[in-house]
């Protein structure tokens, strides 16, 4: 049997991400392994669905450290003990310094709740209504030095409905976060995914031409 890609997820919060991921792993004949759920907050609340499904949890407060770098040189160590193949952030809140990216080049991937590149950064929700999108959505991209930046891997797009708020809008996209981040991690592990520079490709067997329009014509 072929070894399966392992895994570190790393939260801060929910970790309903980890959990999509996790439920997907536990799926016959799935390529990849959650070997450490990893996060800097002892308080995430995904630490406790993990530690419940038997998988081994790690906690590394960044107010622990006096630096960055330090936090991350910690991180990366809890990492290389579980001897983690691919870094998942999933609800990771913390920006990681460029010398821990350059440490697993192409082997750390993001969730980002907008289309990228529109809406780095944080409260992504209220700016799209606020900017009047009539589609939103999310995307699973490589992880590079500048925030919310490096090559896409996959997308998914919603409408942005009359009366939204930044709750609703937020549930309508995650409800695709759980289904896109387990579907990218699949190509990874079965090594569809090409990158050249900042252009990801993943090789698949029906690629779809269905448009989302909104509101439809
Ligand atoms: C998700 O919506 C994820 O896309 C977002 O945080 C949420 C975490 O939810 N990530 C970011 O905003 C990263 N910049 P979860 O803990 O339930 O997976």
């Amino acid at each position: 049997m072929t070894r399966k890609l392992r895994l570190a997820v790393l939260i801060s919060g929910r970790g309903s991400n980890m959990q999509a991921l996790l439920a997907a792993t536990q799926a016959p004949g799935y390529p990849a392994e959650i070997v450490v759920v990893a996060s800097n907050k002892a308080s995430a609340a995904g630490l406790e669905t993990a530690r419940a499904a038997g998988i081994a949890t790690a906690v590394v407060p960044h107010t622990g450290f006096p630096s960055r770098e330090a936090f991350d040189i910690a991180m990366d160590a809890e990492l290389r003990r579980h001897d983690v193949d691919l870094v998942v952030l999933a609800g990771f809140m913390r920006v990681l310094t460029p010398e821990f990216i350059n440490r697993w080049p192409d082997r750390i991937v993001n969730i980002h709740p907008s289309l990228l590149p529109a809406f780095r950064g944080l409260h992504t929700h209220e700016r799209t209504i606020e900017a009047g999108c009539k589609i939103a959505g999310c995307t699973v991209h490589i992880v590079r030095p500048e925030l919310d930046d490096g090559p896409i891997l996959a997308q998914a797009a919603v409408p942005v409905l009359e009366g939204d708020t930044a709750d609703t809008l937020a549930a309508r996209i995650l409800e695709q976060e759980h289904r896109l981040y387990p579907s990218v991690i699949r190509a990874i592990a079965e090594g569809r995914v090409s990158i050249d520079g900042m252009l990801a490709r993943i090789n698949e067997a029906a690629p779809t031409a269905q448009p989302l329009l909104n509101p439809a014509p």
